[in-house]
């Protein structure tokens, strides 16, 4: 089976669905690693008491990007990884590392793609009074938010909604895309191409 890194910054909700997810029999992947670059991150502690192998790795205990990637590389080689999934990794990879995985690593990011790349994407969408949003799984490449999709998920916004509320909405769809849009990847019925 497929052996899935996930990154992440923080709670790790979407690596805990990701967890989940694959603990079913006939899931095409395993998470068989849970790396983070704060310490703090809470789904270190969800990965650890699911038994799942965890790493921190800081920028700053790095002289550059660079070098500090290259430790990230070094720790998903050691650990026999096909796959990466960034969860809330909130910080952007270097362009040699991105390429290193092209095709085998995915993002999660909570707009429709290509709206609202970047930060904020909830409050951006109320103030542009959409009507809808959602969250797309797509391939990382070295520009921000903007490699191939694999899967979107649309949800309604709500009279009354705040970024708060709609952010919950987002959060549940992400939950149950990236592990279908993940076991297609990890299956090899969504594959990228040369363009
Ligand atoms: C998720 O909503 C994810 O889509 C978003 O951060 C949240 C992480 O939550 N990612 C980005 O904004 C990437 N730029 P989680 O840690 O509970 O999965």
């Amino acid at each position: 089976t497929v052996r899935v890194a996930v990154l992440i910054s923080g709670r790790g909700s979407n690596m805990a669905s990701l967890v989940e997810a694959a603990r079913e029999p006939d899931y095409p992947a395993r998470i068989a690693l849970v790396l983070s670059n704060k310490p703090g991150a809470g789904g270190l502690e969800t990965a650890s008491e699911a038994g799942i192998a965890t790493a921190v790795v800081r920028l700053r205990d790095f002289p550059d990007r660079a070098e500090c990637d290259a430790e990230i590389d070094r720790f998903l080689r050691e650990h026999r990884i096909d796959l990466v999934c960034l969860a809330g990794f909130m910080r952007i990879l270097t362009p040699g590392f991105v390429q290193a995985w092209e095709g085998r690593m995915l993002n999660i990011h909570p707009s429709l793609l290509p709206k609202y790349k970047g930060l904020d994407t909830h409050a951006r969408a109320l103030a542009a009074g959409d009507a809808e949003h959602g969250c797309t799984v797509h391939f990382v490449v070295p520009e921000l938010d903007s490699g191939p999709i694999v899967a979107q998920s649309r949800v309604p916004i709500l009279p009354g909604d705040d970024p708060d509320s709609l952010a919950a909405r987002v959060l549940a769809a992400e939950h149950a895309l990236y592990p279908q849009a993940l076991a297609q990847v990890a299956r090899g019925e969504v594959r990228l191409t040369e363009a």
